[in-house]
């Protein structure tokens, strides 16, 4: 065992204890009952860089939660390698269906499970270990470093853009590395190399100025019910492609050499149908494969829809107002603002005769694609494998991490998404967790990216 493995291993159990801290803590961005968390968990991360040897830690205060900005910058002739993650994390519910409570992390069959455990507390911890391993070890870096964790990238990082184009300079860097991401599988690990784009907007749809007794009215006036089904039902084609008009303009097709990659990976469509309890994969657009419609093709959900009586028994009623909230998936090189708006129009043009709508826009984050034979992806890959042993797959992921297309624009470098999660650790459901073979694993990894820069 070399010197740097045989180092991270003595120091696991000590390193497990020390995310666990940071696991308790529960530092969900969407709530604003959390707020007091959110501060507890950015200054738990600025103190633990501080403690590892970074310099010039600053926790930011923004409208909405802190960024954490640190670095080490003594190779002057070497390259600058940037860190981002994130320390929020999704709500917890449902609460019942956790096997062990959220924010007690525990450990079970070398797994650890908490809420962030993957996404992203865990997977960013990696970043901080490898860079105390090298410090430690070594007693410098072999490249500069700086950090930037946010607080809200599960809302969408809606203060995170700002910040870039303040930090221009103070953000300046040969690469980003990011660690929010998973692998292909036990053992393989992956390079993610495209992330969708979203987009978000609802409406509410009024017939009458008040709910009707359906008796007096029934078969004489609009059902608002009825008209928001109507007009969801426009939507979407019987082949399942989007049927807004000049959705699919922008798509950037797949090649076919990608094509043929995505098929080479060999997807097992029958293992996810038995995970899932489904009888087929028809969603989305039929005439394409399952492992290309979740990854490179855009999509359109309805993601909630209300109206009417949900109580309990019955309610002869005939509602005046329903409401949806939708939000789509975007693929490069679309663009969510552009989107939003065929969107919006859609819906006003075909909304039925016989009632009114109104649509509001909410956020947007844009698709992100980069060359996989760049130099800085090569080094990761070599990285990956020194300690795994076996070359990474390159894959599309359909999840969004939406300012990583900003880190590309705002400051001109290419990004490397290195993932330590697996397909199954529960990202955003109960019982989420993180395999511990992946952590000091992780920590070799970026270690060895480092060196290798
Ligand atoms: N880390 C995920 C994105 C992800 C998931 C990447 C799985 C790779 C594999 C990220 O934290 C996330 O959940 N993003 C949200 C963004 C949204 C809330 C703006 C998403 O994709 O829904
Ligand atoms: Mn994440
Ligand atoms: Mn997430």
């Amino acid at each position: 065992m070399s010197q740097l493995s045989e180092f991270v291993s003595s120091n696991h159990d000590r390193n497990v204890e020390e995310l666990k801290e940071l696991l308790r803590i529960p530092s969900v961005s969407s709530l604003s009952e959390h707020k007091e968390d959110i501060q507890k968990a950015a200054s738990w991360i600025a103190n633990k860089l501080k403690t590892i040897g970074m310099e010039h830690v600053e926790i930011t205060q923004t409208n909405g939660h802190p960024i954490i900005y640190a670095d080490w910058l003594h190779q002057e002739n070497a390259p600058t390698v940037l860190v981002y993650g994130h320390y929020d994390v999704q709500p917890v519910d449902p609460i019942d269906l956790w096997e062990t409570p959220p924010f007690e992390p525990d450990i079970r069959d070398e797994k650890i499970f908490a809420r962030g455990a993957t996404d992203d507390k865990g997977q960013t911890f990696l970043h901080i270990k490898a860079v105390e391993t090298l410090l430690k070890l070594e007693n410098k870096l072999p490249v500069n470093i700086k950090f930037c964790i946010e607080g809200e990238e599960e809302i969408g990082s809606p203060h995170l853009p700002q910040f870039l184009s303040d930090n221009k300079e103070k953000l300046a860097c040969d690469v980003v590395v990011i660690s929010d991401s998973d692998m292909w599988d036990r053992g393989v690990p992956a390079i993610t190399y495209s992330l969708r784009g979203l987009c978000a907007l609802e409406f509410s749809l009024k017939t009458a100025n008040t709910d009707l007794h359906s008796g007096m009215f029934g078969g004489g006036v609009q059902n608002a019910n009825h008209l928001l089904v109507q007009l969801l039902s426009t939507l979407h084609d019987e082949n399942g492609k989007v049927n807004v008009a000049q959705f699919y303009d922008d798509v950037l097709e797949l090649t076919e050499f990608e094509k043929e990659q995505i098929k080479a990976l060999g997807f097992d469509e029958e293992k996810l149908k038995k995970s899932l309890g489904l009888s087929d994969l028809t969603g989305g657009e039929n005439d394409f494969p399952y492992s290309e419609k979740i990854s490179s093709r855009p999509t359109l959900e309805i993601n909630g829809l209300w109206g009417g009586f949900q109580g309990e028994g019955t309610k002869t009623v005939i509602p005046n107002e329903a409401h949806a909230k939708i939000t789509c998936r975007l693929v490069n090189n679309q663009n969510p603002e552009k989107i939003q708006g065929l969107i919006k129009k859609h819906i006003e043009e075909h909304a039925p005769e016989g009632c009114t709508v109104k649509v509001t826009l909410q956020d947007t984050g844009n698709p992100f694609l980069t060359p996989i034979d760049s130099p800085m992806i090569q080094k990761a890959a070599r990285a990956y494998e020194q300690v795994y042993g076996k070359s990474p797959v390159y894959k599309r992921e359909g999840g969004s991490i939406p300012i990583v297309s900003d880190f590309n624009q705002a400051l001109h470098a290419p990004v490397v998404l290195m993932g330590f999660g697996l397909p199954d650790e529960n990202l955003h459901a109960p019982n989420e967790h993180f395999n511990l073979e992946n952590f000091d694993k992780g920590i070799l990894t970026i270690c060895s990216f480092l060196e290798l820069m």
